[in-house]
């Protein structure tokens, strides 16, 4: 990769010039600012490209072995963009060759320029290609981060999700059932999909089964499949989803929803691998890993009845549970911008941050409906706003200072000052030195803003 990031360093710039004197001048004229590498003829400057990844070049086309042509000229800039699709070339071309200049623009050159050469105005056409050629570097840097900083599509670098990361790595290997458990909207499907794809069925299919979406009556031919005749309206015999995953992963969400006759069944196939479709005799093998969601607490509903609890034992023989939103430190603005990204670029709409208010009450708000409804939000603020910038209302969200308004600026400090100092002592679990610490004042000051304010000592 190309090193930028030691500004230190002069930025790389090649000329290809085939006439040694113009050469040397234009190095002379240039190497203060630039480190310049030089090549006479197209293997040579392929040569520099491979070997030292300049960010600019100038491309003199007539070159050895016909100067007088531009055909080699023209196969070098092919090659070395083939090389470094990133690349700036500014082409040079004689007085009256406009439109071999043009010919390169289209070809994928940056610029041209025409000789004689006019070192103050090459300097400023250099200047602004090493600029576009940063800038575009940096935005492909920051791109693949995002992407290498996302897990399956999972986005969030918290402890929380970490930890996420690391139970799917270790599950994915095996074949056991595993329960993920967690409020809705916080990624419980996505994890389920993670770890089907890393596992060894990746090949095979991944059916998902939504048991609270499906009526009571269907939902048992639709997991075990019917035989023909089973019951009026049984026509032919169908398969159910189980045998669908037959290789692959079977996904039973909402599996809290499920009946206690189905829990038997459920229990059945997930003690011996075999199933009846309804209607039959003939005892089918299936072989698909089980993987389940809820987010009820399926361990309470064991306890008091409502859920078998040897179908929980089976079922949750390892416990993936998802933090909900609000707990992933840091992961609300990585989120949201990424959100915003995709949704941006899908609806074509030029919105490229959110304001600091928004920003604010991204970070206040409680989430009870976790990543899902942080999509929607952002997909309904980059509908709705008006403004480069995402604003609270167009989250709909209350802007975190709309209660410290309408009174007088006195009343607004202590209030946030209240706000503030609560939050702070909560995270600290009281701690008051911890507090004072992160707040910036020293312990008494904190203990006597506290009896100022009213604020109780834990
Ligand atoms: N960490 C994440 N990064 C990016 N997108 C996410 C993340 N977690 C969830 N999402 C997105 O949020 C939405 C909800 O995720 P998902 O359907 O997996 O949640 P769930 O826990 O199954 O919700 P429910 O309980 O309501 O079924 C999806 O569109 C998903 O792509
Ligand atoms: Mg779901």
């Amino acid at each position: 990769m190309i090193d930028t990031e030691h500004s230190s360093a002069k930025p790389k710039l090649l000329i290809i010039e085939d006439e040694e004197e113009i050469r040397t001048q234009m190095k002379w004229a240039l190497m203060e600012e630039y480190e310049v590498l030089v090549a006479g003829d197209r293997l040579n400057a392929v040569e520099m490209i491979k070997k030292e990844h300049p960010l600019v070049v100038t491309l003199d086309l007539g070159m050895p072995p016909r100067p007088t042509e531009v055909e080699e000229g023209f196969l070098a800039l092919s090659e070395m963009l083939a090389l470094e699709p990133l690349l700036k070339v500014i082409v040079i071309t004689a007085h009256g060759e406009r439109h071999h200049a043009l010919h390169a623009i289209s070809q994928g050159a940056y610029d041209f320029f025409v000789k004689p050469l006019k070192i103050d105005e090459l300097k400023i056409l250099l200047s602004r290609a090493f600029y576009l050629s940063h800038i575009e570097r940096e935005y492909r840097e920051l791109k693949q981060r995002a992407f290498d900083e996302s897990f399956d599509g999972m986005i969030g670098t918290s402890t929380e999700m970490e930890k996420i990361y690391a139970s799917i790595r270790k599950v994915s290997t095996t074949d056991v059932p595993v329960l993920i458990v967690g409020e809705s909207g916080t990624g419980k499907e996505l994890v389920a999909r993670a770890i089907h794809r890393r596992s060894l069925r990746k090949d095979g299919l991944f059916v998902v089964i939504n048991c609270g979406a499906i009526p009571e009556a269907l939902l048992e031919t639709e997991l075990f499949g019917h035989e023909k005749g089973a019951f009026t309206g049984a026509h032919i015999q169908r398969r159910g989803r189980i045998e669908a995953a037959q290789g692959g992963t079977l996904f039973l969400d909402e599996i809290g929803e499920l009946t206690p006759p189905l829990q038997v069944k459920l229990l059945r196939f997930l003690q011996e691998q075999k199933i009846e479709r309804v209607g039959g005799r003939e005892e089918i093998t299936v072989d698909a890993r089980v993987l389940a969601a809820s987010n009820r607490d399926l361990k309470k509903a064991a306890a008091e009845g409502s859920f078998r609890e040897d179908l929980y034992y089976r079922i949750g023989v390892v416990i993936v549970s998802m933090p909900p939103l609000r707990d992933r430190e840091g992961d609300i603005p990585l989120l949201a911008s990424a959100l915003l990204q995709k949704y941006a670029s899908e609806t074509k709409r030029s919105i490229n941050g959110f304001t600091p208010q928004a920003l604010l009450g991204l970070e206040s708000h409680s989430w009870p409906g976790n990543v899902r409804e942080l999509e929607n939000r952002i997909k309904r603020a980059v509908i709705m706003a008006e403004g480069r910038k995402i604003t609270p209302e167009d989250l709909e969200l209350v802007s975190p200072f709309a209660r410290y308004g309408g009174g007088k600026l006195k009343e607004a400090r202590e209030a946030l000052e209240k706000d503030l100092i609560t939050r702070v002592l909560k995270s600290k679990n009281g701690n008051l030195s911890h507090a004072a610490a992160d707040l910036g004042i020293s312990r008494p000051t904190l203990y006597e803003l506290m009896q100022k304010l009213g604020i109780a000592k834990e």
